[in-house]
């Protein structure tokens, strides 16, 4: 079994957005049907997995996730600790326990109007706590979107290539242009780790793998059959 996966670089990442889906009930059953698929799987050797439920549910997840894989947040203040009502900030959620954070995803700047002084700040409370921020970024904005960031901020994010054309469509973007933007985003921001998301699925995965460092995965995370053939696909060459 080892090796139908030992050529695959490890330190893939997959990321599980859940955005704005799922009740209590619907996360304890999600996560138990996960703990009983990946619980000491060899699989995690292979990929970095991380869940990214919304906030009410940051505390089930963290208490039920497997060992080895990550959890996530969706969205971080742009400000510290202080008197911002309604703000979730980056101390806190390091204090929690989160190790990734989703910045700058095109639903935040469509409906909450995050704009790109918005996400950089974002990006640098991230940091400052030692989270990984995932820097969302659609083809239209990288140099804008660069040019708000400085390159050593830039090699400390994990940059997540988000078409809009492709977010929640079934219309995933081609994987010979994903590479071209993937090779694009590197020739502006350096050698960061760059993963594609836009209607990944268990059928396309395997594809976006081979030329990126992982996929953020929306709707195909929110049934754990369905997330876990995705996390196998992922897998084969
Ligand atoms: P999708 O969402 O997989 O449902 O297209 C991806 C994302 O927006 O993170």
């Amino acid at each position: 079994m080892l090796s139908r996966y030992s050529e695959v670089m490890k330190e893939k990442l997959i990321i599980a957005n859940w955005k704005s889906h799922k009740l209590e009930v619907e996360v304890s059953k999600w996560m138990t049907e996960f703990k009983q698929q990946f619980q000491s799987s060899e699989l995690l050797e292979f990929v970095q997995l991380v869940v990214a439920p919304a906030l009410p549910h940051l505390h089930q997840v963290k208490l039920e996730l497997p060992d080895g894989v990550a959890l996530g947040a969706q969205a971080v203040s742009p400000f510290p600790m202080g008197s911002y009502t309604g703000a979730v900030n980056a101390q806190q959620l390091k204090d929690f326990g989160v190790q990734y954070v989703i910045v700058g995803h095109s639903e935040r700047r469509r409906y909450f109007h995050e704009n790109h002084q918005d996400v950089a700040k974002q990006v640098q409370e991230v940091l400052a706590q030692q989270i990984k921020p995932v820097l969302c970024l659609d083809k239209d904005y990288i140099d804008e979107q660069a040019a708000t960031l400085d390159s050593s901020t830039l090699k400390d994010c994990v940059i997540a290539y988000e078409p809009l054309a492709a977010i929640g469509t079934g219309n995933n973007e081609p994987v010979g242009e994903v590479k071209q933007v993937v090779e694009q985003i590197r020739d502006v921001y350096g050698q960061v780790p760059v993963i594609y998301g836009g209607s990944v699925d268990q059928s396309n995965i395997g594809e976006y793998m081979l030329i990126s460092d992982g996929a953020l995965v929306g709707g195909a995370s929110l049934d754990v059959a369905q997330f876990s053939q995705l996390i196998e696909k992922s897998l084969v060459k």
